[in-house]
């Protein structure tokens, strides 16, 4: 790439957030290309660039083991665009102030701009944002003045001079910062001075001539779950190289949804790809891997999620691995290729994505295995840059069928991370009281109760992972507007808890919690695949498909005084991208009519103590609950 090209290129510096390729994503969007560059490039070589965007990142700009920059960087005669930690960066590099505190935002909140700001052109005093962050600017750059609040903290800076912004709030996250394109807009336009001249068709095009150059004569062996990206996957390899050169596989894990692998393959096949289907069910359950030199129990004694993860990511290659050796294929010749989206990579701290992000969850196609074979140059990923919408684009493109490309998505280690596992049984749970009381005090009504569960779920906060406690809400007659409002302020408050639930059964607040043994095993799986068969048949009687982008159920341990039992809780979403998501609204989304169907129906399930439904948004809590 030649400096002079780079003019018209805007610099991303990755910081290590969970956005950063929505930032590329929208940016892109706006027919303006950008590069991805790790935080501490040196500032020389940034200096042709038309602009530079910070983003986000998991660390404090105060820690010992903040990222590395050049501080010259801030000294370049280029419009610099500082997200959420760049903010941070850009007004402690300028001598201003950044400190923890009291109150941690999450979610989606109403700020105070001046829209007679360049980069507020076009919007509103008062506009809706995605704020996600425990620090905040506490005094202010010399020389830069505040052009936004939340409330009493800083949500955007300014030095109109420098051509320097810092907003706090996520404008790269279209569905919770709704004007946050126009932002955009007028950076890349305006401020920048940018012309539009990048295209998506010039990508889908990029991706399919450079398949044959990376694949040569060897097998590529595509693994076929069934969901949109290992579909176009693996029609992108049947327009790139002959029929013969690709082993299309689907493994049934045995923790798939009912019936899903055999109308997997049905449905692949249909599309002319001749699907070979593996059993391998026992595998998974018995399934074991090495974590730091250890050996790890076997899926179905485990119960730590991130350990859940590692085994099935690995156990998929080493059952892959037998196939291949059964039919002869050195794997010297093969290659394997996945449909692994950026939002996996990131979501895994992959370190080809970024040198600094947390690893929230480790997905099943990023794990240890997949590394080595990565490493080794076996692995081909066509859409590791795209996200999810990308992807349905092209698949629509390349002529896949509708109902293929609009089914929701399911995570490869499929029902085993939709159930919270727990070692033995405990019928006195831990005391919360005083958390309990606070809540209630602070922020409920006479008529909702609360409870805090004692069982932990992982979250997405401040571009880090977290892993804590949920609060389960209790009330006669739900009032949605006040119990979402509500969910949205515990976890902004109360930093032990990063998920809100609704519990419809109100006879049971007061009651024990108790804790029911459950392990992945064909009992706890057949309970969760009953409940999300019904679930999902619920989705297409009520044409909800569509509007819910995507639902898990989740079964959780929590049993409410009755030994054996356990709770299901409801999952609906709604996003475009699955990096960040807001809960479906009941009454606007979904009507309270259909989910009282619903529930009804789950509560009569055997052995359900209570059904629930998750209000929270991500972040702070992730879309699955592991
Ligand atoms: P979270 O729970 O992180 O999920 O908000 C974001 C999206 O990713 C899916 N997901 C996975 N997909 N392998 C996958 O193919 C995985 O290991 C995995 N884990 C989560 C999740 O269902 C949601 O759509």
């Amino acid at each position: 790439m030649s400096n002079s090209d780079n003019q018209n290129r805007v610099a991303i510096l990755d910081a290590g957030a969970q956005y950063t390729k929505l930032i590329d994503k929208m940016v892109r969007s706006l027919s303006i290309e950008s590069v991805i560059l790790p935080l501490n490039t040196p500032a020389k070589e940034l200096e042709n660039y038309g602009g530079i965007i910070i983003s986000g990142g998991p660390e404090s700009v105060n820690s010992p083991t903040a990222p590395s920059f050049d501080q010259a960087l801030f000294d370049l005669p280029i419009p610099i665009l500082g997200i959420c930690y760049g903010l941070q960066l850009m007004n402690k590099a300028a001598n201003g102030t950044v400190e923890t505190k009291a109150l941690r935002e999450d979610g989606q909140f109403t700020i105070e701009l001046d829209n007679q700001n360049p980069l507020f052109k076009g919007l509103k005093t008062q506009e809706k944002v995605l704020l996600t962050h425990g620090d905040s600017v506490a005094q202010v750059a010399p020389d830069y003045k505040v052009i936004a609040w939340s409330g009493e903290l800083v949500a955007a800076i300014e030095n109109l001079h420098k051509k320097h912004w810092g907003v706090q709030f996520h404008p790269e996250v279209g569905k919770l910062t709704p004007n946050g394109r126009q932002i955009f807009i007028n950076f890349l336009y305006q401020i920048c001075g940018l012309q539009p001249n990048f295209s998506l068709v010039k990508r889908t095009t990029e991706i399919i001539d450079k398949l044959p150059q990376q694949i040569g004569s060897q097998t590529a062996v595509v693994l076929v779950s069934g969901g949109v990206d290992s579909t176009v996957c693996a029609a992108i390899l049947a327009k790139s190289l002959p029929r013969e050169q690709i082993l299309a596989i689907h493994v049934d894990t045995g923790l798939m949804r009912h019936q899903e692998s055999r109308s997997v393959v049905k449905a692949l096949n249909q599309l002319g790809l001749s699907v070979r289907l593996i059993q391998a069910k026992k595998d998974f359950l018995n399934g074991r891997t090495v974590i730091n030199g250890q050996l790890t129990p076997p899926l179905k004694q485990t119960t730590d999620p991130q350990i859940k993860r590692q085994i099935i990511g690995d156990t998929y290659i080493q059952v892959i691995q037998n196939y291949l050796t059964k039919l002869s294929l050195d794997s010297k010749n093969t290659v394997l290729v996945q449909g692994t989206l950026r939002p996996d990579l990131i979501e895994s701290a992959s370190k080809t994505v970024s040198q600094t992000a947390d690893t929230i969850k480790t997905h099943h196609n990023d794990s240890n295995l997949v590394r080595e074979l990565r490493a080794a140059g076996k692995v081909v990923e066509p859409l590791r840059d795209l996200h999810k919408d990308e992807v349905r684009q092209l698949g629509l493109e390349l002529g896949l069928p509708e109902e293929i490309i609009w089914r929701q998505p399911f995570p490869g280690p499929g029902l085993a991370v939709r159930i919270l596992c727990q070692a033995k049984q405990q019928s006195t749970s831990e005391n919360f009281k005083d958390l309990e009381a606070q809540i209630q005090n602070q922020l409920l009504s006479e008529s909702t109760s609360c409870r805090v569960l004692p069982i932990k779920s992982v979250g997405v906060q401040g571009d880090g992972r977290s892993y804590k406690h949920v609060v389960a809400l209790f009330s006669q007659q739900p009032n949605w507007p006040e119990l979402y409002s509500i969910a949205l302020t515990i976890p902004k408050i109360f930093h032990t808890i990063n998920r809100v639930v609704f519990v419809f059964q109100k006879s049971l607040a007061k009651l024990p919690i108790g804790l029911t043994k459950t392990l992945i095993n064909q009992s706890s799986l057949s309970q969760l695949r009953k409940a999300d068969w019904l679930v999902n048949q619920w989705l297409h009687k009520h044409q909800l498909t569509k509007v819910i982008s995507q639902m898990p159920v989740i079964l959780i341990p929590v049993n409410f005084t009755q030994p054996g039992y356990r709770s299901l809780v409801l999952r609906p979403v709604i996003t475009d991208d699955f990096m960040t998501a807001s809960p479906a609204i009941v009454g606007q989304d979904i009507s309270e009519k259909a989910l009282s169907e619903l529930v009804k129906q789950l509560a009569k399930q055997p052995k359900i103590a209570a059904v629930m439904l998750d209000l929270t948004s991500k972040p702070p809590g992730t879309i699955e609950w592991e």
